[in-house]
Formats: structure tokens, sequence, C-alpha cells
């Protein structure tokens, strides 16, 4: 448990939140399919069990990418809503709920989760899998809110990225990241006051103002092996070193970035060891 307990709702209050563009994944989600790490079913199965999942509810998974979180608890809902505002995102996400003759169970929704229109009350769970950091956090806690049912959960999850930590390897690819996001006519892709506002307003601080009882946290250890044409495809499906963001600079980070590599790790593989884990909060019932 992490997080401090508490709820109290402040509808009142004026944020300015960072605004992000709305293309920043665009060609990204081929690369986003493959090579992310899958949420552990261990995870997954806490998730569900812990919010009573019985395979009646309603699901509705925000910034959903290519449904790496509602395909993961298909099982465990009734009707699921995934919407994302990137349409290369949802369209592989339908392509595979074509594919697993799922549809029926689905709703695809292109839109921005703080344009969402949705019925009060109407979901059990809803699901930010890596991606909270990349909404307007305050709107979308309260939008949320009116969502679910009284007693329904939202779980914010994240975890699994390659670079997080203290592997000679991880190190360098981290640092080499940092370099090329901010080598000089870079364009910010991101907004200067991101981090800063993250800082100040910390997720927890959010949700319980937005009147959310805060249940505590969940994770499991995942160990995986990357092999360099890995590491470089995670890095592509990633907002700011992307194929589109490095633009004609692709091919010379990608040389970059294996060479970095190779120099750190020569058998080519790369071990990491992490956590994927998810935060809950509770609309009281
Ligand atoms: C890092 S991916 C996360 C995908 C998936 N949820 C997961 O757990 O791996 C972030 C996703 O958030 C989406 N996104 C970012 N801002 C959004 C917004 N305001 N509304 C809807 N989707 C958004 C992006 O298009 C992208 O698909």
């Amino acid at each position: 448990m992490h997080w401090r307990t508490g709820s109290g709702r402040r509808d009142n209050v004026t944020v300015t939140e960072p605004a992000f563009r709305t293309d920043l994944y665009r060609g990204t989600a081929r690369a986003y399919d493959d090579f992310r790490l899958p949420y552990p079913a261990g995870l997954i199965a806490d998730l569900a069990d812990r919010t009573g999942a019985d395979g009646t509810g309603r699901l509705l998974d925000l910034a959903c990418g290519t449904g790496q979180v509602a395909f993961a608890l298909v099982g465990s809902f009734a009707e699921i809503w995934a919407v994302d505002q990137e349409p290369e995102m949802i369209g592989v996400a339908r392509r595979k709920a074509q594919y697993l003759a799922v549809m029926s169970r689905f709703r695809f929704i292109t839109g921005a989760a703080e344009q969402l229109t949705a019925p009060d009350g109407h979901f059990d769970l809803v699901t930010i899998g890596n991606a909270f950091h990349r909404l307007p956090r305050t709107v979308v806690a309260r939008s949320v809110w009116r969502w679910l049912q009284p007693g329904g959960f939202l779980a914010l999850l994240w975890g699994g990225s390659p670079h997080d930590g203290d592997e000679a390897w991880q190190h360098a690819l981290k640092a080499t990241m940092q370099r090329w996001q901010q080598r000089p006519g870079a364009r910010a892709r991101i907004p200067a006051s991101y981090q800063e506002d993250r800082d100040a307003r910390p997720d927890e601080q959010i949700l319980a103002q937005a009147g959310y009882e805060l249940t505590g946290r969940s994770s499991v250890p995942v160990s995986h092996v990357w092999t360099a044409d890995e590491l470089a495809g995670f890095v592509a499906s990633t907002s700011v070193l992307s194929a589109t963001a490095l633009g004609d600079h692709a091919a010379e980070f990608d040389t970059d970035l294996r060479r970095e590599l190779a120099a750190c790790q020569p058998d080519g593989r790369f071990s990491q060891r992490a956590e994927m884990a998810y935060d809950l909060a509770r609309r009281p019932g």
C-alpha cells in the first residue's frame, strides 16, 4: 500500500493541466502491439478478483492503445468500451477483436478521453494503462467518477519499460533516449510543464480530490530478456522517439542505439527484472 487513504470531492477547484498534442503516437501502433511487454496474467487476475469482475459487468478502457488492458480482461466483462484518440491504435485493436471473435462485446471509440460522452453510473471498472500521465488528469478523474457506478473502481496500470532499472545497458538505453530527445533542433514534443505538474500534483492527490477512496497498489515482478531488435522496437513505440518523431534522423538514431547497447552487452541478451503494477481507487458506494 503506497497511497494515503482518503476521499473528499472538491469539484469547484480550477486547475490548469498540460496540453499534449493529440498525435503523439502517430505511426507507433504496430510497434506498440509487437514490442510492449504484456501485463502479467497474475496482475490481471488479481485486478479482476479485487474488483469483483465476474463476466457480467461493464469495463471502460481509456487510452486503450492496441488493447493491452482490454484484451487481457476480455473474459471478465460482458461489455467493453475501448477508447483512444489515435485512429491507428483503434484500428489495430478492432482487427484483434475481429480475429479473436469477441467483437460483439466491444465498442471501439476513436476520440479523446476527456471528450467522451458516457452514461452516468454505467461502468463497474475503468482502466487506464500506462497513460494517465498523458491525460488531463483532473478532468478525466472527475468524468470517470460520474461514469462509475457507486462502489465501482478506477485502476491505473503501469510498468514494463525496459529503461527502468540499474543494469548498465538500462542506463545506456535511458541516456541514449534522453540525448536524442534533447538533440539540437528537436521540437519539444512534451509540454515543458509536464513533469512539474506531475511533481506538484501526484496522481493520488488528484484522485482523492475527485472523491475516490484509494484502496492501494498491487504489483507483480516480471523478468524478460530483450534482444537489440526488440529494444529498438520498443523505442519506436514511444511517443518521443518513434519514426515519426525522429523523421530524417531515424536511421542515425537506430545505429547509435545499437552501438550503445552492444557496448554494454556484447552477447545481445538484455535481461530485465522489474515490476508491473496497478493502483486502485474506488468510487464510494
Ligand atoms: C502508452 S500508450 C498506452 C496503451 C495501453 N493503454 C497500455 O496499457 O499499454 C498511451 C495511449 O494513450 C493514448 N492517449 C493519449 N492521450 C489520450 C487522450 N487524451 N485520449 C485518449 N487517448 C489518449 C495514446 O493514443 C496511446 O495509445
